[in-house]
């Protein structure tokens, strides 16, 4: 529902990917939702497979990529990609660190020897402004929609929650919770999974992350000596 330059995203994530990926990358998109980032990056990439947790957000995308459900807890694939993406805070979606932990894990299953693992993730300082739950009211098309935004420090999760008022006046809630890590945290997560952090900016920059940055962009790579 937020509004993201995807374009620029996009663009952003293909240029600091491209000295690293071999021609005709096979990539992977773990929890790409609408298939928002696909639609610009599958014509960069000609072998694309969009994923999702969520079936009806996979069938939002209106893009002609094959698609099929699934938890990058428990990733299901036999084959392996040459690059493996999950962007947009998709990552803090993972509210336990042993979820993370096998988040980690099955992407280093799922990758060739030397391919590549980018995902970032939100971190405390996008989150301290809403310490106070803040409310806005706003429009995607003619739906009229309340995002409520409140982030508990002690417990370092983040809620956003959705009043979705239909054109016939009915109202859904939507509840979407996201854990907010340390940066630590994601470095202690990604030495036990087999994957190496070759890169880690402070996202849409290439500058190394500042103590207060709000988003990080990390690229791992898979070690060459892993099957
Ligand atoms: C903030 S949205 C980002 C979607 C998309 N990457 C984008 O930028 O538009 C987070 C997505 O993560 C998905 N998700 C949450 N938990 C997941 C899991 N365990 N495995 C795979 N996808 C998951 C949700 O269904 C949702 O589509």
């Amino acid at each position: 529902m937020r509004k993201v330059n995807y374009d620029i995203w996009a663009e952003y994530l293909y240029m600091i990917l491209k000295p690293h990926v071999p021609p005709n990358p096979n990539v992977l998109e773990i929890a790409g939702g609408e298939g928002n980032i696909a639609f610009y990056l599958e014509k960069e990439y000609n072998s694309y497979l969009l994923t999702d947790l969520s079936h009806e957000m996979l069938q939002r995308s209106e893009s002609n990529l094959q698609k099929t459900v699934c938890d990058v807890r428990a990733l299901p694939f036999k084959m392996q990609f040459d690059l493996v993406l999950m962007i947009f805070d998709s990552i803090n979606y993972l509210l336990t660190k042993k979820d993370l932990e096998a988040a980690f894990r099955n992407a280093a299953k799922v990758l060739k020897p030397g391919g590549l693992f980018a995902f970032d993730a939100s971190l405390e300082e996008n989150s301290l402004k809403h310490i106070i739950p803040v409310t806005c009211e706003r429009k995607y098309g003619k739906i009229k929609y309340t995002h409520i935004s409140a982030y508990n420090p002690v417990t370092k999760v983040h809620k956003n929650e959705f009043l979705i008022h239909d054109l016939d006046g009915r109202t859904y809630r939507e509840v979407h919770k996201q854990k907010i890590y340390t940066q630590e945290d994601f470095f202690l997560a990604i030495e036990k999974s087999g994957l190496h952090v070759m890169h880690c900016y402070d996202c849409f920059t290439v500058n190394k992350p500042r103590k207060n940055s709000k988003r990080i962009q990390f690229i791992l790579r898979k070690s060459y000596k892993h099957a």
